[in-house]
């Protein structure tokens, strides 16, 4: 067997669970011959209530894991992570192309905005770190960025609380209501701040958020464009991978996932989130990330 050139590698993704499946998911439509390992870190989900140095210490420990699966570029799809570690993971791991998900957030924010008062939600720590105000302001000295921790949204997401459920059969009609209600009475309270300054642009600051799009377009209405950063993450992938001469030629791809606690649970919402079949998945023990 010939050696395998360096394109043909995995792209190698993590977050703390389910949420970096809506980057997988643009990734897959945008690089359909790109393989990928994803790792959801479901044992120590969620990583928005922790503390910097307990994320950024996970987020090591996730790249030297799907280093070891010989990844050719890092996708830290977390915007928790993105905050805190992404500058100590370009430090430590020089050689690895690495690509994060608030700039491509930020930067379609201020694309989409008119009237310059951009809304930002997301987990307490990306709130605390004020990343999203830093870059936005970096590239616009008159935007505005309000700011809200939606902490709860995650936990509920994680247990299958997301738009998918509306359409599927599976759900009663009971459960599909008490599901919708209940996400949308918390969006209201959480979002009453930022629709009081008048935002025209919502960024969805988490990338778990994408799961309850329908809910939060509902609620803030058609004066504001919601903004989640999957879209332009995918792209920038495709840039990295064409500026380091990266790109696969490969005829079909493979994705492998990886969780540190059982797998039921995310392979039945995964399929939801992605539209497609998780069938390569397997649980590994946290112990073996922190070796
Ligand atoms: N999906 C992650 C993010 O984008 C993490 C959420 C969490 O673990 O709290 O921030």
């Amino acid at each position: 067997m010939g050696k395998i050139s360096s394109s043909e590698l995995p792209i190698g993704i993590f977050d703390s669970g389910l949420g970096g499946l809506t980057v997988v998911k643009e990734i897959i439509n945008l690089l359909p011959n790109e393989d990928i390992i994803y790792l959801g870190d479901t044992a120590r989900v969620p990583y928005g209530n922790k503390s910097k140095d307990i994320i950024i210490k996970y987020s090591i420990q996730n790249t030297k894991f799907l280093l070891k699966h010989n990844i050719k570029l890092l996708v830290v799809a977390c915007n928790t992570s993105s905050s805190y570690a992404v500058l100590k993971l370009k430090k430590i791991f020089k050689e690895l192309p690495i690509v994060e998900v608030v700039t491509p957030g930020a930067k379609t924010a201020l694309k989409t905005t008119k009237n310059y008062k951009i809304g930002v939600i997301g987990t307490k720590a990306t709130i605390r770190s004020r990343s999203y105000e830093k870059i936005i302001k970096k590239f616009c000295k008159k935007a505005k960025v309000y700011m809200q921790a939606t902490p709860l949204f995650v936990p509920l997401i994680e247990e299958g609380w997301v738009d998918e459920v509306y359409k599927n059969k599976n759900y009663t009609q009971q459960q599909r209501i008490n599901h919708k209600n209940i996400i949308k009475q918390l969006a209201i309270e959480y979002l009453k701040p930022l629709k009081n300054q008048n935002i025209d642009v919502l960024v969805l600051g988490c990338t778990h958020y994408p799961a309850i799009k329908m809910i939060l377009k509902d609620i803030v209405a058609n004066k504001v464009e919601i903004v989640d950063s999957a879209i332009e993450t995918a792209k920038e992938v495709k840039e990295m991978l064409v500026k380091n001469n990266l790109l696969s030629n490969k005829k079909t791809a493979k994705i492998k996932f990886y969780v540190t606690d059982d797998p039921h649970n995310f392979k039945i919402i995964g399929s939801m989130l992605l539209n497609k079949k998780i069938r390569n998945i397997r649980k590994i023990e946290v112990s073996m990330l922190e070796t």
